[in-house]
């Protein structure tokens, strides 16, 4: 199958790569200030914020802040995680214009990360899509660990399929299937993406890998291979799960976006003030920027 000639990048790292930030919580305004460089620098999707319990994942107790604190740009859609009612109320009441729910292909991975079963996360997910959706509220749909669980291994592809079309046929406009501690493989994504599109077509499906291994270039461009064109990306390659043991950095944006310019597929992205947002976040944070192309450009 030939490439795509375009691909939708899903920036996460105000969200993803934050959330899992040891240390004190980052200032609201730093966090804003990355969102407004993202922006600048082209990103036309920012998972800004998650709207979860602030004892399970204090980086993003202050949420609503952080969207409220957005100079939001046209065109330019910023998101945030909301795991039950409670969440969607806050997100909603903060203005924001797209949520996201999250499930698993893993029992033992949903009870660790939500505190309840897959069922009940379906469950509790119900009212919050017929809620957002009566709002005009769009709703994207994870399933974590598609490709291995920390705590069961392997994962059947046809689980992932299954958990996958509950949530589709829930309401959520697009799948994003999460390769949570980066254990996958260019042959292990192939066979999960034929599994899931054998009921969603490929149009409704993106793929969300970590790096953990190294391997998320290679699975994505397997990926792109089997017809997907929506790719979620942290900038500097931040990120990781609190709740997956081993979960490290999303693939870096940067990275992505130089590997699909060098596949002379569009993105819209300005890869040098990508690169400046991601140096901005890594030098409040101090830590080493998890993106190569960056670290080449000398950052
Ligand atoms: P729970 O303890 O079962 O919830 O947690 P509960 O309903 O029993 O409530 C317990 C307390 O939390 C109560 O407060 C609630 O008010 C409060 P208390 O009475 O004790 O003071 N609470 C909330 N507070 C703020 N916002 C809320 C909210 N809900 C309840 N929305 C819950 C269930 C889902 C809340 C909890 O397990 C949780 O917050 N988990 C979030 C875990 C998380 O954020 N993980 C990372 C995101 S997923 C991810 O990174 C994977 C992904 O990137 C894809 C991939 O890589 O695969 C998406
Ligand atoms: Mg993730």
């Amino acid at each position: 199958m030939s490439l795509p000639d375009k691909v939708r990048i899903v920036e996460v790292g105000p969200r993803d790569g934050l959330q899992n930030e040891k240390g004190p919580v980052i200032d609201t305004a730093i966090k804003i200030e990355l969102i407004h460089r993202l922006a600048n620098a082209g990103l036309t999707y920012i998972e800004s914020a998650s709207f979860v319990s602030p004892k399970w994942v204090p980086q993003m107790g202050d949420a609503a802040d952080v969207i409220r604190g957005i100079n939001r740009q046209p065109g330019i859609t910023y998101a945030a995680l909301t795991p039950n009612m409670k969440g969607l109320e806050a997100a909603l009441e903060a203005g924001v214009k797209e949520v996201a729910v999250f499930g698993a292909a893993s029992e033992s991975f949903t009870q660790k990360n939500i505190n309840c079963s897959i069922a009940e996360s379906l469950e509790r997910f119900q009212p919050v899509l017929e809620t957002a959706l009566a709002a005009g509220v769009k709703v994207r749909g994870y399933v974590s660990t598609t490709l291995g669980c920390p705590y069961e291994g392997e994962i059947a592809p046809a689980k992932v399929a299954e958990v996958s079309q509950l949530l589709f046929d829930m309401g959520c406009y697009e799948i994003s299937l999460g390769d949570t501690i980066g254990t996958g493989t260019p042959l292990k994504a192939k066979r999960m993406l034929e599994a899931v599109s054998k009921s969603i077509p490929m149009g409704f499906l993106a793929a969300h890998f970590h790096d953990t291994y190294g391997q998320a270039l290679a699975n994505l461009y397997a990926a792109l291979e089997e017809g997907l064109a929506v790719i979620d990306t942290s900038v500097a390659g931040l990120g990781g799960c609190p709740y997956a043991k081993g979960a490290s950095g999303n693939v870096a944006t940067e990275d992505v976006v130089y590997m699909l310019n060098g596949l002379e597929i569009e993105t819209g992205i300005d890869l040098p003030k990508l690169v400046e947002a991601g140096q901005y976040i890594i030098e409040h944070l101090g830590r080493h920027n998890g993106s190569k192309v960056a670290l080449a450009c000398g950052s």
